[in-house]
């Protein structure tokens, strides 16, 4: 045996949340959806309105979609036609770094840089085009301060991003400024919407009745339609930045990926749950149970890898945990280190599903529970073993009785179908 059974098993305990863990979780969560609203100073959740309202379904033109926040940038052409109908006309696709060739997000590049290599892939998704006047919606997936609806302030990067010159800066007034470097002066960035508003966006120009839209993918975060019960304020939807929550058991894992990442103390719920985070967290309880230092680089994909396999031998499990920690392991102790790669995704499906209890709840008030759908996009949702299972399973535990009324639809055109519709509610405004 590499590794002591009792120390499996309390390393894999470490991930376990009970129901009663997740019920205290979504009335902690719900606690501070309140503080954060009435802007508190403890609140741990920005809850940062988006100045935008559901879109009525009739939005109709074309319109640029610049698509910002993950490792890869796109720019589409997108045609609205109404009705829930669209057309992608042109779209192209970047990473930000290419290892050896260019790196735009890393602390060594500046604003400019970025913005410039955003303002160009933009130029290709309109052919070089300088006559015909075009409406950018931006989705620009980071915590910004909004005071409306082209106004937004990067407060401070996430997910590892450390590129100068962008916090606390406009962001559409760096791309504008890159588009006129340009000479791109007939396409005018008008609105910036965080990635969680426009998946919602994009779902409620589908289907009535979706009031909550998440990421769940390289970050996690969650917004939702705000009616303000007590009148205080006009109806927006809020980018609450759920990664920030962190009240929350933390174990020692979740200590040592805090330490080592950009940002120590911040996005702890977020580095929990995340795509960015989940390998490393495997690595990190993988070690402590192996007695290694440190922390092994698993990736989410070799993760997912990891879960997947589901020959009895475990060949292929076996093969990715060996590759990294130099040691060979048993059918049967390869059995065991699958167990706790699982232990680690369903952990991070089931405090994703409190967090959308908590919506769900703050929401309905006193009222019945609506039917209504939740629109989640992000490649951990879609991609990764066993998420979607226990997502839906803890939500059903959460919500009893009244779980049926809650439909958790996929939206993967959200974040370029939202910047177009964010584009045109502009006009309509
Ligand atoms: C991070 C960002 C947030 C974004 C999420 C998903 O949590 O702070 O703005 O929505 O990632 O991309």
């Amino acid at each position: 045996m590499n590794f002591d059974r009792e120390k499996f098993n309390a390393v894999k305990a470490a991930f376990t949340l009970d129901d009663d863990a997740l019920r205290t979780m979504v009335e902690d969560f719900r606690a501070d959806m309140r503080a954060g609203l009435a802007g508190e100073p403890h609140a741990m959740m920005r809850m940062l309105r988006s100045y935008l309202g559901l879109p009525s379904g009739k939005e109709n033109g074309t319109f640029l979609a610049l698509d910002f926040g993950g490792t890869n940038v796109r720019a589409l052409r997108i045609l609205l036609k109404g009705g829930g109908d669209y057309e992608v006309l042109s779209k192209v696709a970047k990473p930000l770094t290419m290892p050896g060739l260019y790196d735009h997000i890393s602390a060594d590049a500046t604003a400019e840089e970025m913005f410039d290599f955003l303002a160009e892939l933009i130029d290709e998704a309109i052919e070089g085009n300088r006559t015909t006047p075009y409406l950018l919606g931006h989705t620009f997936s980071f915590p910004s301060r909004q005071t409306d609806i082209y106004n937004a302030e990067l407060i401070i990067w996430t997910k590892e991003f450390a590129t100068r010159g962008v916090e606390g800066k406009v962001v559409n007034d760096l791309l504008k400024e890159a588009l006129a470097r340009r000479g791109m002066t007939n396409v005018t960035p008008v609105a910036v919407i965080n990635d969680t508003v426009a998946v919602l966006l994009a779902a409620a120009y589908k289907n009535e009745h979706t009031y909550i839209g998440s990421i769940y993918a390289t970050g996690q975060n969650t917004c939702y339609y705000e009616e303000f019960a007590d009148g205080s304020a006009p109806a927006t939807i809020i980018n609450m930045e759920s990664g920030g929550f962190c009240n929350l058991p933390c174990t020692k894992y979740d200590d040592a990926i805090d330490r080592e990442s950009e940002k120590p103390g911040a996005q702890r719920l977020e580095k929990m749950v995340s795509g960015r985070y989940l390998g490393a967290l495997y690595g990190a309880a993988l070690a402590d149970l192996l007695g290694a230092d440190g922390i092994y680089p698993f990736t989410s994909i070799e993760l997912s890898e990891i879960v997947a396999d589901a020959y009895l031998d475990r060949h292929s499990a076996g093969a990715a945990i060996e590759a990294k920690t130099g040691m060979t392991f048993s059918a049967a102790e390869r059995t065991l280190l699958q167990e706790l790669a699982t232990a680690v995704i369903v952990r991070s499906a089931r405090i994703v599903a409190a967090t959308y209890a908590g919506i769900i709840q703050h929401r309905r008030g006193e009222d019945e529970l609506e039917n209504q759908f939740i629109a989640v996009d992000g490649s951990v949702y879609e991609k990764v073993p066993l998420v979607a299972h226990h997502l839906r399973a803890a939500l059903d535990m959460l919500l009893m009785d009244e779980a049926v009324n809650v439909q958790i639809i996929l939206e993967n055109t959200g974040s370029a179908l939202g910047a177009a519709l964010a584009a045109a509610m502009t006009e309509t405004k």
